[in-house]
């Protein structure tokens, strides 16, 4: 009954810290102005990506690799996200011969802010020859070393230590882009975007999966995610960062991509397990295809 007490104690403690340290400074909906985000953030010179959101992700091989540990979450959402990709993928080809046991064969897949690799392998396990890319250094050493243990997936999948936009600029083209629990650490998400959409052939999708900027994101993604059960390391996520779905979809736009499919995602702690709801206030997957007549669209 003590430890009980105490422990309730402790959790109401961090929560008051909490909420009176990292108050969302704008609850408003993002207008396009807004979306270069007002944070203190270091930009590397090159390619306005955030030093301090890298140095921050960039987590060991135990941290990535252990599916109880504080990525269970990602491992866990392989279960809704990897077949979702999947049956984007399958009605982008709309062939009648796809393999049943490798069914993204010879499919180009580019996984942008690919971690530990916990997607991009699920992925190459379907078939696809798929290009992770990280701006952590340390996590693609991470995801290369596990690589390492399945040399049949090596022949498919690798991984490069680079930026979207730094990539978009070697003129790579891409069958489908994935970038999963990503767009919410990146404060210039324009580039971002344009980086994505110059990265995909026409007809090309693009699947990302993040979170809304809500009040219950706030709630269920930084105070009873990162303080209350400790589920993810405090201070993980910056709610100022976070993007709406129908923000996100308007981005996708402007950038000749457009919106098909959006799709809330729930995550349920208890069970570790994802389903798909229709509410995409807290955690949504937005599936989006780049226009055909790139040109047309911008006259
Ligand atoms: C929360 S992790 C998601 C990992 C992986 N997508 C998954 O779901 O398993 C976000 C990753 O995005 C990377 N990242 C952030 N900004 C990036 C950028 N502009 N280009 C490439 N990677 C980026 C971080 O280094 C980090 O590894």
């Amino acid at each position: 009954m003590e430890t009980q007490k105490a422990t309730c104690n402790r959790c109401f403690r961090h929560a008051v810290q909490f909420l009176t340290k990292i108050r969302p400074q704008n609850t408003d909906r993002l207008s396009k102005k807004h979306r270069h985000y007002t944070t203190s953030a270091q930009f590397s010179d090159k390619n306005n990506v955030d030093d301090d959101e890298i140095t921050k992700l960039s987590k060991s091989a135990s941290d990535w690799w252990d599916v109880f540990g504080e990525f269970h979450a990602l491992h866990s959402m392989n279960k809704i996200r990897v077949p979702y990709i999947k049956s984007v993928v399958l009605q982008q080809l709309k062939s009648n011969s796809i393999s049943q046991v490798l069914p993204l064969k010879h499919v180009n897949i580019l996984d942008i802010g690919c971690g530990g690799g916990i997607l991009s392998e699920a992925l190459a396990r379907l078939g696809a020859n798929v290009t992770g890319i990280d701006a952590s250094a340390k996590n693609i050493h991470v995801a290369m070393r596990h690589l390492s243990l399945d040399p049949v997936l090596s022949r498919r999948l690798s991984y490069k230590c680079i930026t979207a936009q730094e990539l978009a600029e070697d003129g790579h083209l891409f069958d489908c882009v994935v970038s999963s629990e990503v767009i919410e650490h990146i404060t210039e998400k324009d580039s971002f975007v344009e980086a994505i959409s110059s990265l995909l052939k026409p007809g090309g999708s693009v699947v990302m999966t993040t979170i809304g900027q809500t009040t219950k994101s706030y709630l269920a993604a930084i105070v009873a995610a990162e303080y209350l059960t400790r589920m993810v390391s405090p201070g993980t996520h910056d709610w100022n960062k976070f993007i709406n779905s129908d923000d996100l979809k308007e981005l996708l736009s402007e950038y000749n991509l457009e919106t098909v499919d959006i799709q809330g995602l729930c995550f349920n702690p208890f069970m570790s397990d994802w389903s798909l709801i229709d509410d995409t206030s807290v955690n949504y997957a937005i599936h989006a295809v780049k226009s055909i007549n790139e040109q047309e669209d911008k006259e």
